[in-house]
Protein backbone atom coordinates (compact mmCIF):
# COMPACT_ATOMS: atom_id res chain seq x y z
CA UNK A 1 0.00 0.00 0.00
CA UNK A 2 0.95 3.74 -0.44
CA UNK A 3 -0.15 4.83 2.35
CA UNK A 4 2.61 3.91 5.01
CA UNK A 5 4.00 5.28 8.09
CA UNK A 6 7.29 5.79 7.16
CA UNK A 7 6.96 7.32 3.51
CA UNK A 8 4.48 9.85 5.55
CA UNK A 9 6.80 10.75 8.27
CA UNK A 10 9.06 11.34 5.60
CA UNK A 11 7.93 13.71 3.81
CA UNK A 12 5.69 15.55 6.25
CA UNK A 13 6.43 19.32 6.32
CA UNK A 14 3.96 19.98 9.53
CA UNK A 15 5.63 20.41 13.22
CA UNK A 16 2.90 19.10 15.30
CA UNK A 17 0.71 17.55 12.92
CA UNK A 18 1.58 14.04 12.03
CA UNK A 19 4.25 13.59 14.33
CA UNK A 20 1.62 10.80 16.33
CA UNK A 21 0.81 8.95 13.06
CA UNK A 22 -1.74 5.88 12.88
CA UNK A 23 -1.92 4.25 9.90
CA UNK A 24 -4.97 0.94 9.29
CA UNK A 25 -5.63 -0.64 6.21
CA UNK A 26 -9.46 -0.78 7.61
CA UNK A 27 -11.87 0.69 10.26
CA UNK A 28 -15.01 1.72 10.55
CA UNK A 29 -14.44 5.32 10.69
CA UNK A 30 -11.03 7.04 11.37
CA UNK A 31 -13.57 9.48 13.65
CA UNK A 32 -14.36 7.34 15.72
CA UNK A 33 -10.74 5.81 16.20
CA UNK A 34 -9.72 9.01 16.41
CA UNK A 35 -12.53 9.90 19.47
CA UNK A 36 -11.14 6.62 21.34
CA UNK A 37 -7.61 7.90 20.92
CA UNK A 38 -8.39 10.84 22.18
CA UNK A 39 -10.59 9.41 25.47
CA UNK A 40 -7.20 7.23 25.69
CA UNK A 41 -5.42 10.86 25.76
CA UNK A 42 -3.05 11.10 22.56
CA UNK A 43 -1.92 14.56 22.13
CA UNK A 44 -2.78 17.79 19.81
CA UNK A 45 -1.80 17.11 16.58
CA UNK A 46 -2.38 13.05 16.44
CA UNK A 47 -3.37 11.88 12.97
CA UNK A 48 -5.47 8.78 12.12
CA UNK A 49 -5.39 7.60 8.39
CA UNK A 50 -6.82 4.77 6.94
CA UNK A 51 -7.31 3.18 3.70
CA UNK A 52 -10.84 2.25 4.10
CA UNK A 53 -13.41 2.91 5.81
CA UNK A 54 -16.21 0.84 6.25
CA UNK A 55 -18.78 2.90 7.76
CA UNK A 56 -17.26 6.23 6.91
CA UNK A 57 -19.73 9.12 8.34
CA UNK A 58 -20.46 12.42 6.66
CA UNK A 59 -22.13 15.16 8.48
CA UNK A 60 -25.93 14.88 9.62
CA UNK A 61 -25.90 11.05 9.74
CA UNK A 62 -24.66 10.41 6.31
CA UNK A 63 -22.38 7.92 4.88
CA UNK A 64 -19.16 9.02 3.67
CA UNK A 65 -18.52 6.69 0.81
CA UNK A 66 -14.98 5.18 1.21
CA UNK A 67 -13.84 2.84 -0.93
CA UNK A 68 -9.94 1.41 -0.77
CA UNK A 69 -7.10 2.66 -2.27
CA UNK A 70 -8.13 5.73 -3.66
CA UNK A 71 -8.53 8.16 -1.79
CA UNK A 72 -8.06 10.32 1.37
CA UNK A 73 -9.58 9.32 4.69
CA UNK A 74 -8.08 11.30 8.31
CA UNK A 75 -8.78 12.56 11.26
CA UNK A 76 -6.83 14.77 13.60
CA UNK A 77 -7.19 15.25 17.06
CA UNK A 78 -7.06 19.08 18.15
CA UNK A 79 -6.67 20.39 22.11
CA UNK A 80 -7.34 23.92 21.62
CA UNK A 81 -7.24 25.55 24.83
CA UNK A 82 -9.79 28.15 24.01
CA UNK A 83 -13.33 28.45 25.20
CA UNK A 84 -15.78 26.21 24.03
CA UNK A 85 -18.00 28.90 22.13
CA UNK A 86 -14.89 29.81 19.93
CA UNK A 87 -14.45 26.46 18.52
CA UNK A 88 -17.22 26.84 15.67
CA UNK A 89 -14.60 28.15 12.84
CA UNK A 90 -12.72 25.23 12.87
CA UNK A 91 -14.57 23.23 10.04
CA UNK A 92 -14.13 26.33 7.87
CA UNK A 93 -10.45 26.86 9.25
CA UNK A 94 -10.53 22.91 7.41
CA UNK A 95 -12.10 24.08 4.55
CA UNK A 96 -9.47 26.50 3.57
CA UNK A 97 -6.73 24.40 4.61
CA UNK A 98 -8.17 21.76 2.02
CA UNK A 99 -9.04 24.39 -0.58
CA UNK A 100 -5.63 25.56 -0.42
CA UNK A 101 -3.86 22.24 -0.80
CA UNK A 102 -6.45 21.65 -4.15
CA UNK A 103 -5.16 25.21 -5.23
CA UNK A 104 -1.48 24.15 -6.05
CA UNK A 105 -3.06 21.38 -8.86
CA UNK A 106 -6.89 23.60 -10.06
CA UNK A 107 -5.95 27.35 -9.03
CA UNK A 108 -9.14 28.18 -11.45
CA UNK A 109 -11.27 25.24 -10.26
CA UNK A 110 -11.53 25.51 -6.46
CA UNK A 111 -14.39 26.73 -4.26
CA UNK A 112 -15.49 26.07 -0.84
CA UNK A 113 -19.29 25.86 0.04
CA UNK A 114 -20.53 27.18 3.30
CA UNK A 115 -19.72 25.52 5.79
CA UNK A 116 -17.38 23.13 4.94
CA UNK A 117 -17.35 21.39 1.62
CA UNK A 118 -15.07 21.50 -0.94
CA UNK A 119 -15.54 22.19 -4.48
CA UNK A 120 -13.86 21.41 -7.90
CA UNK A 121 -15.70 22.81 -10.94
CA UNK A 122 -18.76 23.30 -8.63
CA UNK A 123 -18.70 19.68 -7.98
CA UNK A 124 -17.98 18.52 -4.30
CA UNK A 125 -14.27 16.77 -3.77
CA UNK A 126 -14.00 16.59 0.07
CA UNK A 127 -16.13 16.78 2.99
CA UNK A 128 -15.22 17.68 6.82
CA UNK A 129 -17.04 16.26 9.63
CA UNK A 130 -16.06 17.76 13.32
CA UNK A 131 -17.09 16.28 16.78
CA UNK A 132 -16.24 17.68 19.75
CA UNK A 133 -15.74 16.72 23.28
CA UNK A 134 -16.51 19.75 25.93
CA UNK A 135 -17.02 19.83 29.47
CA UNK A 136 -18.78 23.32 30.15
CA UNK A 137 -16.71 26.26 28.42
CA UNK A 138 -14.12 23.96 28.36
CA UNK A 139 -12.79 21.90 25.40
CA UNK A 140 -11.65 18.63 26.14
CA UNK A 141 -10.84 17.44 22.14
CA UNK A 142 -11.88 18.51 18.73
CA UNK A 143 -11.70 15.93 15.52
CA UNK A 144 -11.50 17.03 12.75
CA UNK A 145 -12.87 14.55 9.93
CA UNK A 146 -11.73 14.87 7.02
CA UNK A 147 -12.09 12.89 3.21
CA UNK A 148 -10.53 13.66 -0.28
CA UNK A 149 -11.57 12.31 -3.03
CA UNK A 150 -8.18 11.83 -4.79
CA UNK A 151 -7.93 8.85 -7.21
CA UNK A 152 -11.56 7.66 -7.06
CA UNK A 153 -13.11 6.89 -10.51
CA UNK A 154 -16.36 8.65 -10.29
CA UNK A 155 -18.03 6.25 -12.33
CA UNK A 156 -18.18 4.05 -9.84
CA UNK A 157 -20.07 6.41 -7.13
CA UNK A 158 -23.54 5.69 -6.27
CA UNK A 159 -25.78 7.33 -8.57
CA UNK A 160 -27.17 9.60 -6.25
CA UNK A 161 -23.61 11.37 -6.05
CA UNK A 162 -22.49 10.80 -9.52
CA UNK A 163 -24.05 14.32 -10.47
CA UNK A 164 -22.86 16.06 -7.13
CA UNK A 165 -19.40 14.31 -6.76
CA UNK A 166 -15.59 14.04 -8.32
CA UNK A 167 -12.38 13.40 -7.87
CA UNK A 168 -8.88 15.24 -7.96
CA UNK A 169 -8.15 12.55 -10.86
CA UNK A 170 -11.64 12.98 -12.80
CA UNK A 171 -10.40 16.73 -13.18
CA UNK A 172 -7.03 16.44 -14.16
CA UNK A 173 -6.97 13.36 -15.86
CA UNK A 174 -3.87 12.00 -13.50
CA UNK A 175 -3.47 10.19 -10.98
CA UNK A 176 -1.99 11.91 -7.28
CA UNK A 177 0.79 10.61 -4.91
CA UNK A 178 -1.88 10.02 -1.64
CA UNK A 179 1.08 10.50 0.73
CA UNK A 180 2.06 13.80 -1.64
CA UNK A 181 -1.72 14.99 -0.56
CA UNK A 182 -1.26 14.47 3.06
CA UNK A 183 2.06 16.47 3.49
CA UNK A 184 0.25 19.37 1.80
CA UNK A 185 -2.77 19.26 3.51
CA UNK A 186 -1.52 18.86 7.23
CA UNK A 187 1.03 21.60 6.22
CA UNK A 188 -1.82 23.57 5.25
CA UNK A 189 -4.40 22.63 8.37
CA UNK A 190 -1.67 23.21 11.02
CA UNK A 191 -0.59 26.94 9.72
CA UNK A 192 -4.26 28.01 9.35
CA UNK A 193 -4.54 26.56 13.16
CA UNK A 194 -1.71 28.07 14.29
CA UNK A 195 -2.65 30.91 13.11
CA UNK A 196 -6.52 30.99 14.61
CA UNK A 197 -5.30 30.38 18.05
CA UNK A 198 -2.93 33.49 17.64
CA UNK A 199 -5.00 35.97 15.94
CA UNK A 200 -8.20 34.46 15.59
CA UNK A 201 -10.55 34.00 12.53
CA UNK A 202 -10.32 36.99 10.96
CA UNK A 203 -6.95 36.05 8.44
CA UNK A 204 -8.66 32.18 8.25
CA UNK A 205 -12.23 34.59 7.46
CA UNK A 206 -10.47 36.53 4.92
CA UNK A 207 -8.66 33.70 3.10
CA UNK A 208 -12.38 31.55 3.16
CA UNK A 209 -13.92 34.30 1.61
CA UNK A 210 -11.50 34.29 -1.34
CA UNK A 211 -12.66 30.32 -2.40
CA UNK A 212 -16.44 31.55 -1.62
CA UNK A 213 -16.89 35.43 -2.24
CA UNK A 214 -19.69 37.60 -0.70
CA UNK A 215 -23.08 38.35 -2.50
CA UNK A 216 -23.86 34.75 -4.17
CA UNK A 217 -27.29 33.74 -4.21
CA UNK A 218 -27.75 30.43 -1.60
CA UNK A 219 -30.42 28.74 0.28
CA UNK A 220 -30.28 26.92 3.36
CA UNK A 221 -32.42 25.40 5.36
CA UNK A 222 -32.56 26.19 9.27
CA UNK A 223 -34.50 24.20 11.89
CA UNK A 224 -38.04 23.88 10.18
CA UNK A 225 -37.60 27.18 7.56
CA UNK A 226 -36.06 27.44 4.47
CA UNK A 227 -34.13 30.61 3.72
CA UNK A 228 -32.93 31.97 0.58
CA UNK A 229 -30.99 35.04 -0.21
CA UNK A 230 -27.90 36.82 -0.86
CA UNK A 231 -24.89 35.84 1.49
CA UNK A 232 -24.26 39.48 3.01
CA UNK A 233 -21.62 38.71 6.26
CA UNK A 234 -19.52 35.84 7.55
CA UNK A 235 -19.37 36.88 11.10
CA UNK A 236 -15.90 35.79 13.84
CA UNK A 237 -17.99 32.49 14.55
CA UNK A 238 -17.82 31.29 10.99
CA UNK A 239 -22.00 32.18 10.91
CA UNK A 240 -23.06 33.31 7.69
CA UNK A 241 -25.77 36.26 7.16
CA UNK A 242 -28.22 36.00 4.65
CA UNK A 243 -30.12 38.44 3.12
CA UNK A 244 -33.54 37.02 1.99
CA UNK A 245 -35.78 39.11 -1.21
CA UNK A 246 -37.77 40.91 1.61
CA UNK A 247 -34.81 42.76 3.13
CA UNK A 248 -34.58 40.55 6.19
CA UNK A 249 -31.47 39.48 7.84
CA UNK A 250 -30.99 35.77 8.59
CA UNK A 251 -27.94 34.92 10.74
CA UNK A 252 -26.73 30.92 10.61
CA UNK A 253 -24.86 28.75 12.19
CA UNK A 254 -22.74 25.80 10.81
CA UNK A 255 -25.28 22.54 11.54
CA UNK A 256 -27.78 23.17 9.40
CA UNK A 257 -28.47 22.16 5.94
CA UNK A 258 -27.28 23.94 2.51
CA UNK A 259 -30.13 22.67 -0.20
CA UNK A 260 -28.08 24.51 -3.04
C1 LIG B 1 -19.46 15.54 4.78
O1 LIG B 1 -20.57 15.00 4.91
O2 LIG B 1 -19.24 16.35 3.90
C2 LIG B 1 -18.36 15.20 5.73
C3 LIG B 1 -17.56 14.01 5.29
C4 LIG B 1 -16.41 13.69 6.22
C5 LIG B 1 -15.71 12.41 5.82
C6 LIG B 1 -14.48 12.16 6.62
S1 LIG B 1 -13.52 10.82 5.99
C7 LIG B 1 -12.53 10.85 7.40
C8 LIG B 1 -13.45 11.07 8.58
N1 LIG B 1 -13.99 9.81 9.04
C9 LIG B 1 -15.31 9.73 8.85
O3 LIG B 1 -16.03 8.75 9.14
N2 LIG B 1 -15.76 10.86 8.29
C10 LIG B 1 -14.70 11.82 8.09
Amino acid sequence: MDLNKEAILEVIKSTIFGKTLYIFDAVDSTNKVAWHLALEGKPEGTVVIADYQYRGRGRESRIWFSPPGVNLYMSVILRPKINAELISPLPLLSGVAVAECMSNFFPEKVSLKWPNDVLLSGKKVAGILMETKVRGNQVDFVILGIGININLDVTTLPEELRERATSMRAEKGEVFSRVGVISDLLYHLEGNYLLFLNLGFSVIKARWLYFSPLYQPITVRSGEETISGIVTELDDRGALFITDDEGKIHRILAGNTLLT
